[in-house]
């Protein structure tokens, strides 16, 4: 009786067995051609632009080859780019003068007035009407600066780093503005209220523009919650975004191909991101048009950002808050998910450790809905620590990706073998959930 119900299963469903490894050849295959896709399209991969389009097409013909039915979901974001670099000038120009994001079009010329922090109304006096103005970063958020001095009439507004910080910054206004506003360092916001004139230019572009997740869900043998996991597949418009995040959506690529030879118990749901270096636009345009009824019927949600890095570390979602760090545990079911990648690193003799949700990629919709959250990371701009160095081998003082957000950020930005183990490990959580009885 026992082996004709085996004989069964193994006729009916001969390969639905877990998928725990899936090849990393197939993964840097489809890495390559997300980078021959930027560099057929100006260098990235960035929403709203031909480079995005054309990685959101590749994944979509790879998918339907695979036999899923694919859902393009569109929404609109506020497009910015940068056209120009900013210029400032007084008696000579001003270097490493940087635009903020959201920044307006323009080319005055005008007095410089300091205004503080420019955190309050009255910091932009009468003096300030149609003048440069300079303020130091800090206390309040950039827009409200911006706001405050557009409200003054200022011409344009300098932005000088805070005391002690070397160089300048980079920054958003979060929303539009007209008035042009650029961060320098704070010794050249010093050098700037010297000047008698200054003159400042930046060439920006703001417009609202449509862009698509990409969506597909395997089929499955008995019903019950899905499971999701996610990438986000739009690169910033300085590079091609390698590893971040062609790292993520390439893996995530390869597994649902390879899930998409088999029927697994649960339903397991893709989805690539758009626009999540616009401010995690897809993942939240997502989430909020979930209904109760299908939030719900989310088990787990795991996210996969940058998975690659040069210099990297294993950094797992601390589901559990066990490192007592920042926000606090994620919804019920996180730490299950935690708990599934550690044991994967601990079986691979694998070092890995617990990183804090930050609100900064697209588990952060998914977080605040109350759905269970997980997944992996293996660095951004961050320096390695002498003792991470000391765990994962590779340089202390340097950033775990020197390239991140950067045009370097292409094949070779990527660490093979790191990815090796991320792609795995994604496998395998995933499968974990897909096939809960093994
Ligand atoms: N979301 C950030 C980016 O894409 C990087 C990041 C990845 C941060 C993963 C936290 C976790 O630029
Ligand atoms: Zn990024
Ligand atoms: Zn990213």
């Amino acid at each position: 009786m026992l082996t004709h119900a085996l004989l069964l299963l193994t006729l009916v469903a001969p390969d639905a067995r877990l998928i725990d490894t899936i090849s990393v050849d197939a993964v840097m295959g489809h890495l390559r051609a997300f980078q021959s896709i930027a560099d057929r399209h100006g260098g990235n991969r960035a929403a709203g632009l031909p480079g995005y389009d054309a990685s959101a097409d590749y994944v979509a013909a790879r998918l339907r080859e695979a036999g899923y039915t694919v859902e393009l979901q569109p929404f609109t974001f506020e497009f910015f780019r940068e056209i120009r670099p900013a210029l400032l000038k007084g008696r000579r120009a001003f270097k490493g003068v940087t635009t903020l994001r959201f920044s307006g079009s323009g080319d005055v010329t005008g007095r410089p007035v300091g205004a503080g922090d420019g955190c309050q109304a009255a910091d932009f006096g009468r003096a300030a009407r149609r003048a440069v103005g300079v303020v130091s970063r800090g206390s309040c958020s950039f827009r409200v600066k911006a706001e405050h001095a557009a409200r003054a009439g200022v011409a344009a507004l300098v932005v000088a780093n805070q005391r002690g910080e070397q160089g300048t910054f980079k920054g958003s206004l979060v929303v539009p503005q007209r008035l042009p506003v650029v961060g320098v360092s704070h010794e050249a916001g010093r050098q700037v209220l010297r000047q008698g004139g200054v003159r400042v230019v930046t060439r920006t572009r703001t417009d609202r523009r449509t862009t698509r997740n990409v969506i597909a869900q395997t089929a499955a043998t008995s019903p019950g919650r899905v499971v999701m996991a996610g990438a986000h597949l739009d690169s910033v418009p300085e590079g091609p975004g390698i590893n971040d995040n062609a790292s993520g959506s390439a893996a995530l690529l390869e597994l649902a191909i390879r899930l998409g030879r088999t029927t697994p118990e649960r339903p397991v749901r893709f989805a690539w991101w758009g626009a999540e270096e616009q401010g995690l636009i897809g993942s939240k345009h997502y989430v909020a048009r979930l209904s109760e009824r299908q939030r719900e019927r989310i088990e787990v949600y795991l996210n996969f950002d940058m998975i690659g890095s040069p210099n990297h570390t294993y950094a797992i979602f601390d589901g559990d808050d066990s490192d007592k760090k920042g926000a606090k545990a994620g919804p019920p079911g996180s730490a299950r998910a935690e708990r599934y990648f550690q044991r994967y690193f601990d079986a691979r003799g694998l070092p890995h450790h617990g990183t804090d949700f930050k609100g900064n990629s697209d588990y952060d919709p998914f977080l605040k809905a109350g759905i269970a959250v997980g997944g992996l990371f293996t660095g951004a701009g961050d320096l390695k620590t002498a003792e991470e160095a000391r765990r994962y081998g590779g340089t202390a003082g340097r950033a775990k990706d020197p390239c991140y957000h950067e045009a370097c950020d292409k094949l070779a930005n990527v660490n093979e073998k790191v990815l090796e183990a991320t792609s795995n490990a994604m496998a395998h959580v995933v499968s974990k959930y897909a096939w809960p009885r093994t």
